[in-house]
């Protein structure tokens, strides 16, 4: 391939720029134009399409954010505006892409591939919730956030003999709570996967005083309900002094850590790799440590697997 494409979509995640700086100076080194799509697959759309050269992408690897900005592109979803998607890549001497983003984004990366336009997607996203990559590029970061604030909200609710709920971001994945509650020693962690009822988690609370627990802090994923509803369920329910905390896009921001930094790197200069082979519909993860890349579509299929071990941990520690 002579000319790619790169893009970042959906929500931001801390390392896209990274991503992006592998993926411009790898395509580069190895012979190869880039071409930066603002916006996300709007950007594909309206043709805002801009040249990137090896020093456009200097002093990014360590900023929070995406250059090429980003989208969430409703219309992508149908046929006809994947067609003009791909005409005008063409048009633009595009031979190749690569999307980094979430699960969304990267079904846009399956259509485009799956119509013949070679695409390699980069799991960007503070989810964590592909099932094909043990981790997605941005969940470390956006887990050391919330370890800082729950750090600093713990100091508030011991002095105060207080439970306070924190509720962190995650839909359908719980991932996020569950990896910073443990870290942070909640003493409660609610994520989607596990059916916790109102009355389940108020008994909780209440064995856990009974156990002479003053304070405590329950990480709850956004999925399950608002922090706000819980709080007023607990406090009418019962004695406890509860507040809530909700953590909120702060989650998405900041200088990426070392290990998003690296994950980024690796996952750019991985996905150009398999272009400049001219091998697409493929999504590079990592594994066990180990950076690969599997097909598009039997990655997206994989059902999100539920990590129950560190969910029974979590509870055993918390007591
Ligand atoms: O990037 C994924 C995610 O962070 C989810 O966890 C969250 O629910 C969502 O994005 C919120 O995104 P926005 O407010 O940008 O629509």
């Amino acid at each position: 391939m002579k000319r790619i494409g790169v893009l970042t979509s959906g929500g931001d995640a801390p390392g896209m720029n990274a991503a992006i700086r592998a993926v411009v100076r790898t395509a580069i080194v190895n012979g190869m134009e880039v071409i930066g799509i603002e916006r996300g697959y709007q950007g594909t759309l309206d043709k805002a399409f801009r040249p990137m050269g090896m020093r456009s992408v200097s002093d990014t690897v360590q900023r929070g954010g995406t250059i090429l900005r980003t989208a969430r592109c409703a219309d992508f979803v149908k046929s006809e505006y994947q067609d003009v998607a791909i005409a005008n890549m063409r048009e633009a001497g595009m031979e190749g892409l690569v999307v980094i983003g979430g699960d969304g984004s990267l079904r846009g990366a399956q259509a485009l591939s799956n119509k013949g336009f070679p695409t390699v997607g980069i799991p960007g996203t503070i989810d964590n919730d592909l099932e094909y990559t043990d981790y997605t590029l941005g969940f470390h970061t956006a887990c050391d956030t919330c370890l800082e604030a729950i750090d600093k909200i713990r100091d508030t609710s011991s002095s105060h003999d207080r439970f306070t709920i924190i509720e962190v971001m995650g839909r359908r994945c719980g991932d996020i709570a569950l990896y910073t509650g443990i870290a942070g020693g909640a003493e409660l962690i609610i994520i989607p996967e596990v059916n916790l009822t109102f009355s389940q988690i108020k008994k909780e609370l209440i064995d856990a005083s009974h156990k002479g627990k003053t304070s405590g802090l329950v990480v709850l994923a956004e999925g399950v309900c608002s922090a706000d509803e819980l709080m007023k369920y607990l406090q009418r329910e019962t004695k406890l002094s509860v507040r809530a905390t909700v953590l909120g896009h702060q989650q998405r921001g900041g200088s990426p850590t070392m290990r998003d930094r690296m994950l980024a790197t690796q996952f750019g200069y991985h996905a150009v790799g398999l272009l400049k082979k001219d091998i697409g519909n493929r999504v590079v993860g990592i594994r066990k440590e180990k950076i690969v890349d599997d097909d598009i579509d039997e990655a997206l299929a994989l059902p999100h697997k539920f990590k129950k071990e560190l969910y029974k941990m979590a509870n055993v520690v918390s007591q």
